[in-house]
């Protein structure tokens, strides 16, 4: 995890994605590919998903204390990995704006419409 809040590295950020939205925080989850469980079988790692469950929590912690987040990945990451110099063994899973939303503001239109359970659910 990379915590951003430098006006010349979030500069740099700026350079490979226009979706920071003048946050002045922004988390880079990342994960270091050399730590990572194989899952049996050796065709999947759990680096993606141990990023994911850090984002996600991240998320939860940053909206307990009022602050508002969007989850980006709108950047080519080999672009970010450079403009933040990431060392070679890591990989980008995403980054995260932190920040208060503008006056305003308001979720998408299909933010709170749900599909019926029965196109998203089998059972087995
Ligand atoms: C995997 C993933 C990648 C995303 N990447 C971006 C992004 O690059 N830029 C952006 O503005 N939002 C991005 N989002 C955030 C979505 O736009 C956001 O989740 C969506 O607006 C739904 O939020 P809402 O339900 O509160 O409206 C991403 C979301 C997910 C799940």
């Amino acid at each position: 995890m990379y915590v951003v809040q430098s006006e010349e590295m979030l500069a740099k950020i700026d350079g490979v994605t226009p979706c920071r939205y003048g946050a002045p925080t922004v988390l880079v989850v990342a994960f270091d590919k050399n730590n990572v469980f194989t899952y049996p079988g050796g065709k999947r790692d759990s680096g993606v998903e141990d990023a994911t469950i850090v984002a996600t929590h991240m998320i939860l912690a940053a909206s307990d204390e009022g602050v508002d987040s969007c989850w980006i990945n709108f950047f080519d990451p080999d672009k970010m990995a450079e403009a933040i110099e990431l060392p070679e063994n890591e990989e980008i899973l995403m980054l995260l704006d932190l920040g208060y939303a503008a006056e305003g503001a308001g979720p998408l239109p299909n933010h709170s419409s749900r599909k019926p359970l029965a196109e998203t659910v089998s059972y087995l």
